[in-house]
């Protein structure tokens, strides 16, 4: 097995040859533990997070230590430099950010739908990324300097180094690493346009800015930066790309949401409060995020000797948590591979629990990402339909998220 675009394929290959059982491979010569149970994912990711670090060296070397690469005390002090606006983020602005442009992204799918069958990526993650600068930094994303088909680029030639296993290296990644500084060098000049004394200061801004000249704990703003468009703005945007497969791939299911989104919408007031309580629409973004989870993997080492049920693990062990996997357990559902809107199933392996990943390190913009997204549904359904341009099943392209080879076949249509 072999670490490349093909990873995805493999977790699904894996889920469904060995499901509901933990797995050890070989990736590029390394011995990698894949679990693939909840019941050791939470002992992993949660109960014994602390002996578990994360297995980023080179995806740091790419991308630059960041609250998302690092352990220990600089982990802890960048959490603590952004957690806060990341939970007790302003909703209702949120709900209007999204609004508006979900709205701006569907009417421009729309007319994108006349001349492709495929849906475009990009027009995703224009409206995520919108929302997440504007919300976060009080800036619009169009009054700044990011190139986000820039961003997308370097994305995609630093997806390599997501998950390299500890103790070695190949020729592959140290030659890709060579191709790589020319567009670091441009997104770090891009993200440079936040430290500009014109530019309007956020506390959030204030507060990386602060840390950053500092210097005693190595915050880079463009660091924090990169890492928050990737992590904020990409993982939503493929999120909405997969929605949209599988209303297409579901009329039935189609029709009967938007039905409950019209309601919605059409009532006196609308507060991101009541969106949140429609449990059917909240629960299709669930099923979104468990059927196609857009980080499919999370990748650690053990630092000291642990065992799982009689399973030793020393000191040095790569263990990766598929998601994959984990989602798609017999044990927890009936049938794992078909969306499911019912009651019926363990909540432990919900996209909304799971995909967000459990414990310490939890997604740090999982109450904000649920909220966009529904709200972003629920505007795509009073607005458009969605219908299938291809039978074909999916395969995949890993852009550091995992996103469908060649766009989703979907036609959006004007309602
Ligand atoms: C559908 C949307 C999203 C999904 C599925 C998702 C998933 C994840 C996952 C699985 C991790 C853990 C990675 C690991 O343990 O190695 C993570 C971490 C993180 N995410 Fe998200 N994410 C989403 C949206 C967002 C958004 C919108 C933001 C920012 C507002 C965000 C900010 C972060 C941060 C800061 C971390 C690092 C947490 C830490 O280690 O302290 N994410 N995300």
């Amino acid at each position: 097995m072999s670490l490349s675009s093909t990873i995805c394929e493999q977790l699904y290959q894996l889920a469904h040859d060995k499901n509901g059982e933990n797995v050890v491979t070989n990736f590029n010569g390394v011995d990698v533990l894949i679990i693939q149970r909840h019941e050791e994912a939470d002992h992993i990711l949660r109960l014994n997070a602390a002996n578990y670090r994360k297995n980023m060296a080179w995806f740091r070397l790419v991308f630059g230590p960041s609250r998302f690469s690092e352990d220990g005390h600089p982990w802890a002090i960048r959490r603590e430099l952004t957690q806060s606006y990341f939970s007790r983020f302003d909703r209702e602005r949120t709900f209007q950010l999204a609004q508006s442009y979900a709205l701006e992204a569907v009417e421009t799918l729309i007319k994108q739908s006349e001349k492709s069958t495929y849906i475009d990526d990009g027009t995703m993650r224009a409206m995520t990324a919108k929302v997440l600068v504007e919300n976060f930094f009080d800036i619009k994303l169009d009054d700044t300097d990011i190139d986000l088909g820039v961003l997308a680029e370097f994305m995609e030639a630093g997806s390599d180094y997501s998950f390299v296993p500890q103790g070695k290296t190949t020729d592959l990644y140290r030659e890709r690493l060579m191709q790589l500084p020319e567009l670091r060098r441009k997104i770090l000049h891009q993200l440079g346009f936040f430290r500009r004394p014109d530019v309007i200061r956020s506390p959030l801004l204030k507060d990386l800015l602060a840390a950053d000249q500092r210097q005693t704990d190595r915050v880079v703003l463009e660091h924090e930066m990169m890492t928050f468009m990737a992590a904020g703005a990409e993982t939503s945007a493929a999120t909405m790309s997969w929605a949209c497969y599988l209303l297409a791939l579901y009329p039935a299911m189609q029709e009967e949401l938007r039905e409950i989104a019209q309601q919605f919408w059409k009532a006196n007031e609308q507060s991101w409060k009541a969106l949140s309580s429609l449990t059917p629409l909240a629960r299709f973004i669930s099923e979104t995020l468990r059927l196609y989870p857009p980080t499919p993997i999370v990748a650690r080492y053990a630092i000291a000797d642990d065992h799982i049920n009689a399973t030793p693990i020393p000191a040095g062990q790569n263990v990766m948590v598929s998601f994959i996997g984990i989602q798609h357990d017999k044990r927890l559902r009936t049938d794992p591979w078909k969306i499911d809107l019912t009651g019926d199933r363990a909540h432990i392996s919900d996209g909304n629990t799971m995909a967000f990943s459990i414990g310490p390190r939890v997604c740090g913009g999982k109450h904000f990402a649920l909220l966009e997204l529904i709200t972003f549904l629920s505007v795509f359904l009073t607005k458009a339909r969605f219908e299938l341009t291809s039978d074909e099943p999916p395969a995949y392209l890993w852009k550091s998220q995992m996103l469908r080879l060649g766009g989703q076949p979907v036609r959006v249509s004007a309602l």
